[in-house]
């Protein structure tokens, strides 16, 4: 934030700094969804393309995803003075001045150099915080040093290695490096059936991309006979052993739970009686996702679930949203329909591609710019405010 910036804090200034933020787009990057998706799928190699745009099997999820949206209209309200517009939110007791969160996405290395450093960066720019995957191309550690010293904050997403001592490890990690709430995501204990990866022939982790936290890991160095420095390729292969676990079952969960002091939002929930499970089980919140229709082709639209979701447990737990949301609009109907936040993914991953740090950047203060101009559009003055009247479905 500029030092010589006069407002107080609070909503107004919220409000001008995301518009002040335009003023500083990256010219180059293209504003609508549409394009930067096209530009930065143009700039990767087909690989890496196909790795970020791509969805499993046919990827009738990923269609769908988007279309759920269009089940949902707003309806604008006039004359209900919306000068000054407050987007923060309250999420696991936690105050956000936005409701947007970056997803975790993983192997980043894979559309910039800069990967996850970039991305910590931005967000914290951005006050929006940033949830890191485990698989990243940088160690927990340095992104978390990268945004504690913006100022940023950051959530840890843990795959759940099938080693118990791997994933105490990381846990234990994450906490230590001041991560706020662990994101456990349940929607991918085996890889998908991905089409266009299995094409190209493409699956970064084989190459050794996005395994920064196996390698510097002590418990999983322990399954090792040498230093992946020495054998990259025999600790590769460990990796695709430990990766996931298939077998996993809510009373894991529940251990898990009493084993971490950090808040648990469990990820790639879709069924109501899944979200109450682990609301029992202890968890604090649910992220309603189907990863980007990346992992069960043919699944529901995670936005045709949230309701039912929100309905279930949004008295009890923390609810946030993600699959589909592309635009400020997009954000407004899931929020409307209970959302407590969303998670932005795949266009901040095109900012990065063609960008870096200032992609990010330009791809968030787009987003929160729209967010905010349809939010008093729509004759809304707080996030906070939204509910279902807000929308009438087709
Ligand atoms: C993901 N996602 C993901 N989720 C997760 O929990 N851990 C991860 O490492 C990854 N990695 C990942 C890589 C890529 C390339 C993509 C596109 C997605 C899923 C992500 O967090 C989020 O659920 C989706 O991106 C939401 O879908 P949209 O809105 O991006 O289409």
């Amino acid at each position: 934030m500029p030092d010589d910036d006069p407002e107080p804090p609070g909503p107004t200034r919220q409000r001008n700094i995301y518009m002040q933020g335009l003023a500083d787009v990256t010219p180059d990057l293209p504003v609508r969804y549409e394009d930067l998706e096209a530009t930065a799928l143009d700039a990767l190699d087909d690989g890496a393309a196909g790795y970020v745009a791509g969805g499993a099997g046919g990827e009738e999820t990923m269609d769908a995803n988007r279309e759920a949206f269009t089940e949902w209209r707003i309806v604008p309200r006039m004359l209900r003075d919306v000068e000054d517009r407050d987007l923060s939110v309250e999420v696991l007791g936690q105050e956000f001045a936005a409701p947007v969160l970056l997803a975790p996405i993983g192997v980043l290395s894979i559309v910039h150099e800069d990967a996850e450093i970039a991305v910590a960066e931005a967000a914290a720019d951005l006050d929006l915080p940033m949830c890191l995957s485990t698989v990243s191309s940088f160690r927990l550690e340095q992104v978390a040093e990268t945004l504690s010293h913006e100022d940023g904050r950051g959530w840890f997403q843990l795959y759940w290695s099938s080693d118990r001592a791997v994933t105490e490890s990381l846990v234990e990690r994450a906490e230590d490096a001041g991560f706020e709430a662990l994101v456990v995501t349940l929607d991918t204990p085996l890889l998908s059936w991905r089409e266009r990866d299995i094409e190209e022939a493409y699956l970064p982790f084989l190459d050794g991309e996005g395994l920064a936290n196996y390698f510097a890991d002590p418990a999983f160095l322990d399954r090792l006979d040498v230093d992946p420095a020495e054998n990259e390729l025999a600790a590769i292969r460990e990796f695709v052993d430990v990766f996931g676990d298939p077998s996993l079952t809510w009373d894991d969960l529940e251990l898990l739970v009493g084993e971490t002091d950090l808040p648990v939002v469990v990820k790639g929930i879709l069924h109501p009686d899944d979200a109450a499970e682990a609301v029992d089980r202890g968890a604090d919140g649910v992220i309603v996702s189907n990863h980007g229709g990346r992992q069960v082709d043919r699944a529901v639209p995670a936005l045709e679930m949230l309701p039912e979701v929100v309905d279930r447990i949004g008295e009890d737990a923390s609810v946030l949203f993600d699959s589909g949301i592309r635009r400020g609009s997009d954000a407004i109907v899931a929020l409307a329909l209970g959302a407590d936040a969303v998670m932005l993914g795949r266009p901040y991953v095109y900012g990065l591609a063609l960008d870096g740090a200032d992609g990010v950047r330009a791809v968030g203060q787009n987003f929160l710019a729209d967010l905010d101009l349809t939010l008093g559009l729509a004759g809304q003055s707080s996030i906070e405010g939204l509910d279902r009247s807000v929308l009438r479905e087709r």
